[in-house]
């Protein structure tokens, strides 16, 4: 067979292929594993020309389905990008230098770590033409005179669009929509617009800490309620609360849907006890494998707030994200935007619409559904080879691995912390000491994909270790 060279004159040949023919991994993964080593080992580079799938297949002797599913497995993660009958390249950089993660201080630590944290988003997968066309975009409007408190409104409408075609909202539910800085500056507004100093609100625990301290910071109290595979146990809400703050989509941090019947379960609570619900849906658009449940705004907007965040789907430095809420809740978030001269900055609001306009968000929304799912295979297929399992849904970009006990969770993570990788406890997602769930959320969004290739073994061997 002629060789085919890349760039660098490295002889595709010379490509060290090592299959095991009798292991129990499938010769596609092996071959794509071992295609993803070599770029980001640097043997292959970017423009590289692999291969034609039945050039390799004939070379290490299996069939050439075997390394079109290879192929398709690196399309999908975007590793490479091709045509039928024009080749297929490699479009991935390799780091060429030692990869720089987050820093942590700790004499113990690795010099540098790849940051595993969940919460942050897959920026990679912006397209940079349309994010700086939007941003162009954005600033070709005149200055206002005022900020309109209530959001732009070619935003509000873009939103509702979104919420239409995303979430499955419709536009007749009587709600209104506004425009937010962000989930947690909303929950923050609810806080002090919606309930007075000295209110108790409950919520998932574990759960969203930042949503927790938004609250106590207005006066309210805080009472954590217990989460099973199942999310919020509705069951065990206490009585004499005034709100629940939730995450039905995707319980955070342990990733569950909330199913039908305790969707109604709690929307009847509520409507019985005149409880207001805030429905943090913080990543509802990244499901991956059933359509989502329908959402509790749309079973009970006369109750609930739904809070939505372009954090998770493109960049919290956008700084935008919208609520929907029953009329009377919606004039009393304006009001304390007037009372305090507060109110969503136009920037961002102005770079979605114009994402959403020219189609770009449409696009985006469905390159992370395309490159999430690799990502958290990647995780799951990695746990797996130690035995170890992940909780919560195909859904988001983390997922959790439990442990047994907090002392356990300590060592995995003091142990990532020597690795060079960074792990994020459970610990931090609950109220108080005593706890039932342990163990580590991993999220596989934000890294670069060699650096995940990279930090995600390391980070099974550590929790595989206890
Ligand atoms: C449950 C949950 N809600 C909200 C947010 C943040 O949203 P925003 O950046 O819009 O405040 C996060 C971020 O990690 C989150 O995990």
């Amino acid at each position: 067979m002629k060789s085919e060279s890349t760039c660098e004159g490295v002889e595709l040949d010379d490509l060290p292929f090592v299959l095991d023919r009798d292991g129990s991994t499938l010769l596609s993964v092996q071959i794509a594993d071992q295609l993803r080593q070599a770029a980001t080992g640097g043997l292959l580079r970017t423009g590289d020309r692999l291969p034609s799938t039945r050039g390799l297949a004939r070379r290490l002797g299996v069939s050439r389905t075997v390394v079109a599913v290879a192929y398709d497995q690196l399309h999908a993660e975007g590793w490479i990008e091709g045509h039928q009958g024009s080749g297929t390249y490699l479009t991935t950089a390799p780091a060429a230098t030692p990869v720089h993660g987050a820093v942590l201080p700790g004499a113990d630590s690795a010099p540098h770590l790849f940051d595993l944290a969940p919460g942050a988003p897959c920026t990679q997968a912006i397209d940079p033409a349309a994010w700086r066309r939007a941003w162009r975009a954005a600033a070709d409007h005149s200055p206002l005179v005022r900020k309109h408190r209530a959001g732009e409104p070619e935003f509000r409408q873009a939103v509702l669009h979104h919420l239409l075609r995303h979430r499955g909202i419709g536009t007749d539910t009587g709600a209104v929509l506004l425009a937010t800085a962000g989930a947690s500056s909303a929950v923050g507004e609810l806080a002090v617009a919606a309930l007075r100093p000295g209110d108790v609100v409950a919520m998932e625990d574990p759960g969203y800490q930042r949503a927790a301290g938004a609250f106590e910071a207005a006066g309210v109290e805080v009472l954590p309620v217990p989460v099973d595979e199942n999310g919020l146990r509705v069951d065990c809400l206490p009585t004499g609360i005034h709100a629940v703050y939730c995450t039905p989509a995707h319980q955070f941090p342990l990733g569950a849907r909330l199913p039908a019947v305790r969707r109604v379960a709690l929307i009847e609570h509520a409507r019985r006890c005149g409880i207001l619900v805030i429905e943090d849906d913080y990543d509802g658009e990244l499901r991956y494998d059933t359509a989502p449940l329908p959402l509790l705004a749309t079973m009970a907007p006369d109750v609930v707030v739904h809070l939505g965040t372009t954090s998770k789907i493109l960049s919290p430095s956008l700084g935008i994200g919208w609520l929907l809420a029953p009329p009377d809740i919606a004039e009393a978030v304006l009001a304390l935007r007037e009372r305090t001269g507060t109110g969503p900055s136009p920037a961002g609001q102005r770079v979605l619409v114009a994402l959403a306009d020219h189609g770009d968000l449409a696009r985006h929304l469905r390159r992370l559904r395309r490159r999430l799912p690799p990502r958290r295979a990647l995780v799951v297929a990695q746990l797996r080879r130690h035995g170890l399992g992940v909780v919560g849904d195909d859904a988001g970009s983390h997922v959790v691995a439990l442990l047994d006990s907090a002392e356990t969770e300590q060592r995995v993570i003091a142990n990532g912390q020597k690795r060079g990788v960074a792990l994020d406890g459970l610990a931090r997602h609950h109220r108080h000491d005593v706890r039932d769930h342990f163990g580590v959320a991993l999220g596989y969004a934000a890294l670069p994909w060699s650096d995940l290739v990279a930090a995600v073994p390391i980070a099974a061997e550590c929790l595989a270790d206890f």
